[in-house]
């Protein structure tokens, strides 16, 4: 099947992190674990603890909206991707709408941490029915949903956000292929019940990640009929970086393509890719016309791919 997206391009990015930083050290004092051990098995060094996901969904998209020009009453689109949402009901994304002044429609998307791209090509595709301008960020809150007397979760999950304002633009192209997939049969790897804590079956969780997402990678680069070479840029969930190096290594990818926040952020689910694309295009990584790769799994167990076409 051959599809037609509308054109588009992302013209602002920014991202958020809280001010208190955890290293492993800090974990290391008071759990049976060491500094060696996290960097060893995930690569991450330190998080970010505090914030709400409003807080620093609002705070990215500020600096996403002044990078596009764009007022936030010119945006007639937010979708939040997030697995932590502040309150049950309203969704998250009311109350970020309202206190940025945005425009239309808004509403929560939640698919875990592959949520950021499922919510890029929701963007994308509903320029096709008149909107413009979308918001789209990912924002989590983990470290309040995670048990932090855990060593096994403790050291893994944290607090980010990171935004994109999307342009409905036709002289441009954003989205090349895509694929969006879950199977919800593996529910009971990775969850959490209300008012509960993250449960986690780390080694399945890692084993399927690493599988699912090269699987998904490999589909869209085939798709948009380029290759690994083709790639300036490759933003993958920041999960572990073992993850990643395997499924570097599986694309044939080159490692220096790789965005990579994860050994000072943690893993921000939502958060995670948003945050490591704003980086990577604030330090100048991509320019008009490179292609992007982005690639993530997350709980349900879900996982999702595109290829970009960076251009603003
Ligand atoms: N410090 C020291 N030891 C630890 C720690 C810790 N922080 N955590 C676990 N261990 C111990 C375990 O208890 C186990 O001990 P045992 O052998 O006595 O039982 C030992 O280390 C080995 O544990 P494994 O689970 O086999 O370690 P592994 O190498 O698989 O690493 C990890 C664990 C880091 C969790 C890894 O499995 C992983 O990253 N999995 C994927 C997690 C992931 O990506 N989750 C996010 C999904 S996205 C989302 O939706 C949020």
């Amino acid at each position: 099947m051959s599809l037609t997206y509308p054109g588009a391009a992302i013209t602002g990015w920014g991202y958020a992190l809280p001010d208190k930083i955890v290293t492993n050290a800090d974990f290391e004092a008071r759990l049976d674990t060491s500094h060696e051990w996290i960097v060893e098995r995930t690569g991450i060094h330190e998080r970010r603890h505090g914030g709400t996901t409003q807080s620093l969904a609002v705070e990215a998209a500020r600096v996403a909206l002044a990078k596009s020009g764009n007022d936030a009453a010119d945006i007639d689109l937010v979708i939040l991707s997030t697995t932590t949402p502040d309150r049950a009901v309203p969704a998250t994304s009311s109350a970020v709408h309202s206190e940025l002044g945005c425009s239309g429609a808004a509403f929560d998307l939640n698919a875990a941490c592959a949520g950021f791209v499922y919510s890029i090509v929701t963007a994308v595709s509903m320029f096709a029915v008149g909107y413009r301008r979308a918001l789209v960020i990912g924002a989590d809150t983990l470290s309040r949903i995670t048990d932090q007397e855990h060593r096994g979760t403790a050291v893994l999950f944290a607090d980010g956000a990171g935004a994109v304002v999307i342009e409905a633009r036709a002289d441009r192209e954003l989205v090349l292929s895509h694929d969006l997939g879950l199977d919800g049969s593996l529910a009971s790897i990775l969850y959490c019940d209300h008012g509960g804590y993250l449960v986690m079956e780390g080694k399945d969780v890692f084993r399927r990640a690493v599988r699912c997402s090269v699987d998904s990678a490999l589909k869209v680069l085939a798709t948009a009929q380029v290759t690994a070479d083709d790639i300036a840029l490759f933003v993958p969930h920041q999960a572990n970086q073992r993850i990643i190096d395997a499924a570097v290594q599986r694309l044939g990818l080159e490692p220096s393509k790789s965005a990579i926040v994860l050994d000072r952020t943690g893993n921000t689910s939502s958060g995670s890719m948003g945050i490591a694309l704003a980086e990577a295009a604030d330090q100048g990584r991509v320019t008009d016309g490179d292609l992007v790769l982005l690639s993530g799994f997350g709980a349900g167990m879900t996982w999702a791919s595109a290829v970009l076409r960076w251009g603003s």
